[in-house]
């Protein structure tokens, strides 16, 4: 029930911060500690490379996996689209582990996967908001992502919850592999929560952000480096998907590259940046889109603020930052869509659950 709320969008981007504090709890011990079964932390430290598969927003979750999964317990990963995969397997490791995410846990594209390398005797993984849906019958392991239904058709906190996840599979690897990582994954977590509420609370800052940047214009571009170019891909998808606009994430390395012919006049130009060793040069980027009239908005973390930035995320730990970035991003989407009288919970062409190839 969306209870008070007007769609179903707004209350699942506001249950944000109370599904991350679920996921702590459900994740550890009773000593604090991360809490994983024993099958699947033997899993990952038998894969010598790991393969995610996905689909739309859970692909850009699995993105940022693969940062988590290289950076802390250091094993190759890959992430694929699942309807690129299924004709196009890449050359597999020796003991290759499969990770499907999905939140419906009911992807034909990613099942058609699944099937494949089952054939093919490989173990598989399913991270899925829905324990017993198909993918997490037929893959050897589930981990569930506990944000409970996701009702509106674009995915707002089945995104948050799938980072919240990997991350904890990637820490409890690394922890069980002897790489002690130098940071205590449920502490930040808490500590990302409380950002979460924090963002939920800026909701009339997102709404004018949107009003000012995204009211009349056709296009709009999302730019980042790093975690951030992986979190434009998913602001970029939010907003073409509920509001029709046309909607681009650009590693903003590459827009001298090409893309960077597209900045017309007044093009709203939204650049991420939570990185520090990468503010510089993201910095450089606006300042090359705005000398072609782009009306840049840039949304930057506590600590690394410019004047002039439009928006400031409160700090959260380096690698956390897509469970927050994120945030404001959704909000934006939602507000133009609202703004434009989409129907934002069921926009046009579009399923909840996408069964068929
Ligand atoms: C976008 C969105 C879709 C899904 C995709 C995969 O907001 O919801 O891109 O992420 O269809 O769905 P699942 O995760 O259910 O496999």
């Amino acid at each position: 029930e969306k209870g008070t709320y007007p769609h179903y969008m707004l209350k699942e981007i506001d249950e944000q911060p109370f599904v991350i504090r679920n996921i702590i709890q459900q994740y550890q011990d009773e000593n604090g500690n991360l809490k994983l079964d024993a099958s699947i932390r033997q899993a990952m430290q038998d894969a010598d490379r790991i393969y995610i598969i996905a689909c739309g927003t859970s692909y850009h979750a699995g993105l940022v996996g693969k940062q988590f999964i290289e950076k802390l317990a250091g094993i190759p990963v890959e992430v694929h689209i699942a309807s690129e995969f299924s004709y196009n397997m890449p050359l597999l490791s020796q003991k290759p582990l499969f990770i499907f995410i999905s939140q419906s846990g009911e992807t034909a594209d990613s099942r058609a996967v699944l099937v494949q390398v089952k054939k093919l005797g490989h173990k598989a993984l399913t991270i899925t908001n829905v324990p017993g849906s198909t993918l997490s019958r037929e893959a050897d392991y589930t981990l569930p992502l506990y944000a409970g239904p996701e009702i509106a058709v674009a995915s707002t906190k089945a995104y948050t919850a799938q980072l919240a996840v990997l991350a904890i599979l990637a820490v409890d690897t690394a922890i069980a592999k002897g790489l002690r990582p130098d940071f205590d994954l449920l502490k930040e977590l808490g500590i990302v929560a409380n950002a979460m509420e924090t963002l939920c609370d800026s909701k009339e800052e997102m709404k004018r952000v949107a009003d000012e940047f995204l009211s009349i214009h056709r296009n709009a571009f999302f730019i980042g480096r790093g975690l951030d170019f992986y979190v434009c891909l998913e602001g970029a998808l939010k907003l073409k998907e509920i509001s029709y606009i046309q909607a681009e994430g650009f590693a903003a390395g590459e827009l001298k590259h090409g893309p960077i012919a597209l900045i017309e006049n007044d093009t709203p130009v939204i650049a991420l940046s939570t990185q520090k060793r990468l503010d510089l040069n993201i910095r450089g980027n606006v300042k090359e889109v705005v000398a072609r009239g782009a009306n840049p908005c840039i949304i930057s973390m506590q600590g690394m603020e410019e004047v002039g930035d439009r928006f400031v995320i409160p700090a959260v730990h380096e690698l956390l930052t897509p469970l927050v970035s994120v945030i404001p991003l959704q909000l934006i989407s939602y507000y133009a869509a609202l703004h434009r009288g989409c129907d934002v919970d069921k926009p046009r062409n579009l399923a909840k659950s996408v069964t068929v190839e």
